[in-house]
């Protein structure tokens, strides 16, 4: 099965697709998580991406839609995937259906993740990432037990660059303008679902796994 799940900036995306994925057996691609790899390993790729990044900006189509298609064609997509941050434009969209139709696969399901834009500024205000696994904790809703360390791995745990308020706010017009769109590409073809993501995170995930099967 191949799942696209979507939603603002602090959805829940990440929290809630990693935990699809080893529900399901699906391998979770986030380019937010693949971009801050390229970034923190100083790559040509993180190095182009990072300005963009850092303001709150998209990274252009041309760039993504080969990151994507490259994964896609050297790992395969024979395992299913839950897709977390990408597609993010409809050029973005329209791309992932070409290279999956290669392999004779397609997107079944696109699940939105709604989420009131206070509740959006809370969550991301508090959230920190493991600089080792990428997990998100947040000091409000989910502490991570030891100060600092990460729950999962023990890595450390920073705040992320674009959590900063200014790229915050940049990253939800961002989100309006240009990402807000690929809801309606997905609900044409009849993928789309919506599920309440404003519950606590167990209730969103059971509302989650009732949206795919
Ligand atoms: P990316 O990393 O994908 O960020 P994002 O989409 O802005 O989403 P976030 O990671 O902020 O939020 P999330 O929905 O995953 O929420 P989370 O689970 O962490 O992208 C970052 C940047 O990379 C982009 O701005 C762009 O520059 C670039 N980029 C990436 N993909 C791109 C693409 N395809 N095209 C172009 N550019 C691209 O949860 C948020 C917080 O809330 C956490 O602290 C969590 O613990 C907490 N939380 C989660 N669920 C709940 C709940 N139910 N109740 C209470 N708290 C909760």
């Amino acid at each position: 099965m191949r799942i696209v799940l979507l939603g603002p900036p602090g959805a829940g995306k990440g929290t809630q697709a990693s935990r699809l994925a080893s529900n399901l057996g699906l391998v979770h691609v986030a380019t937010g998580d693949m971009l801050r790899a390229e970034m923190s390993a100083g790559t040509e790729l993180g190095k182009k991406a990072k300005g963009y990044y850092e303001a709150g900006d998209l990274v252009p189509d041309d760039i993504m839609i080969r990151m994507i298609a490259a994964l896609i064609e050297d790992e395969g997509d024979e395992a299913g995937m839950v897709l977390d941050g990408f597609p993010r434009t409809v050029p973005q969209a329209g791309a992932l259906d070409e290279v999956l139709q290669h392999s004779g696969g397609a997107i079944e399901r696109a699940v939105n993740l709604r989420v009131s834009r206070d509740e959006l500024v809370r969550r991301i205000a508090g959230r920190l990432i493991c600089t080792s696994c990428q997990r998100p904790h947040n000091i409000e809703s989910s502490p991570p037990g030891k100060e600092g360390v990460c729950d999962e791995c023990g890595g450390e745990l920073v705040q992320r660059p674009d959590d900063r308020p200014e790229a915050v706010e940049r990253r939800l017009k961002v989100y309006e303008e240009q990402t807000a769109p690929v809801l309606g590409y997905y609900e044409k073809s009849g993928r789309l679902r919506q599920v309440d993501g404003e519950q606590d995170p167990d209730r969103v995930f059971s509302l989650l796994l009732a949206a795919v099967r």
